[in-house]
């Protein structure tokens, strides 16, 4: 694996250990995570980001916010669960697979309690829950990589946007799995990234990992995909997703629309690879999806210099939906799905076992 994220440490009693990642590429540091504030706070700084890894830090969260509790009753205990599980939820908007780990947390907690567990039993429960979301993790993320492999020629070079590598995540990845997976396979590949204005995941994450990992990439500003794309120097456009709609919709990181049309002018196919717990089974269309606003300092002032005057007015969502219509396919560790629209994609979360609520 390229790098380890975010991991369980000890047993009962234990922490999560995450990578700093708001001081990468500068500086390679972990961060003990002890508290559910903690686990809030590293959240909405970033310091660990990306759809899924954020989904297992909420399951962690959980773990941390109960493992201390084992001698209430069990329906205190599941009132605890429930004021912690509203606590991390507030920590970000967009990613769906936050709330899809929580939710995954409290059904646990809630069929214990309905089945007579005590304290103890429902903080064992929640125990295997969540590290059974952070193993999951890592095996979705192979399988993605071996399907996704399949869409990369030997010698193919893929443009990618912002980070959706083995930092947004506890295994592999989600868009760079298949590359990861494509190199092994002995295939050679290449990978301009889009720096990802204005936290720069791009620079400093993607490309520090994929460098980590010895894979060529090329470092690019978001205002130059067009250009090498003109220049017919990317074969495919590979990005992650923080939720999609059911009927093929995807949000990613703010300025994947751009790449989407860009792709879409330039006839270069634009793959999305998601878990299926980046699916959001409520809702129907993008158009639903909230978009998380950021402080304007992240514009003008970021990293700590100003570049921008005192006052300008700043609109800085951290999100856009890229339409369906859009998407050559998107990648699962259920297979692939091409051109994706509301029969395809209702048809692979119904196999999935999920139920479809909503209209
Ligand atoms: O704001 P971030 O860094 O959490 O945004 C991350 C992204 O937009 C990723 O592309 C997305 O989560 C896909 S992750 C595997």
């Amino acid at each position: 694996m390229p790098v380890e994220t975010i991991r369980w440490i000890g047993e009962r009693g234990g922490h999560a250990l995450l990578i700093e990642q708001t001081l990468l590429p500068r500086e390679s540091t972990l961060l003990e995570v002890r508290s559910v504030g903690e686990m809030v706070d590293a959240i909405y700084r970033l310091a660990v980001r990306g759809a899924p890894a954020i989904g297992v830090a909420a399951a962690f969260g959980v773990m941390i916010g109960v493992q201390g509790e084992r001698d209430r009753t069990g329906a205190d205990l599941l009132g605890r669960v429930r004021v912690v599980c509203d606590e991390l939820a507030a920590a970000r908007p967009t990613a769906v697979n936050l709330f899809w780990a929580l939710d995954r947390m409290r059904a646990r907690a809630e069929s214990e309690a309905a089945g007579g567990a005590d304290g103890e039993g429902i903080v064992t429960s929640l125990f295997e829950e969540g590290l059974a979301i952070w193993n999951e993790d890592r095996e979705t993320c192979r399988l993605m990589g071996v399907v996704g492999a399949e869409l990369i020629a030997d010698g193919a070079t893929i443009l990618t946007h912002c980070n959706a590598g083995a930092l947004a995540t506890a295994g592999r990845g989600t868009a760079l799995a298949p590359i990861y997976e494509a190199t092994e396979q002995g295939k050679r590949v290449a990978v301009y990234a889009d720096e990802t204005r204005p936290l720069l995941q791009g620079a400093r994450l993607t490309a520090w990992e994929l460098m980590e990992s010895g894979i060529d990439v090329t470092l690019i500003t978001d205002g130059m995909a067009g250009r090498v794309m003109f220049e017919g120097r990317i074969d495919a456009v590979f990005v992650g997703s923080d939720r999609i709609a059911r009927n093929g919709d995807v949000c990613n990181k703010i300025g994947t629309y751009s790449v989407a049309v860009l792709a879409r002018e330039h006839g270069v196919p634009f793959y999305v690879v998601a878990p299926l717990s980046t699916f959001d089974r409520d809702l129907t269309d993008g158009s639903m999806i909230p978009i998380e606003e950021r402080p304007a300092e992240e514009i003008t002032c970021g990293f700590g210099t100003r570049t921008a005057p005192e006052g300008v007015g700043v609109y800085n969502p951290a999100f856009d939906v890229t339409p369906a219509r859009l998407v050559s396919g998107i990648v699962t560790e259920a297979g692939l799905i091409r051109e994706p629209d509301r029969e395809k994609v209702e048809a692979v979360l119904r196999a999935a076992g999920a139920s479809l609520s909503g209209s």
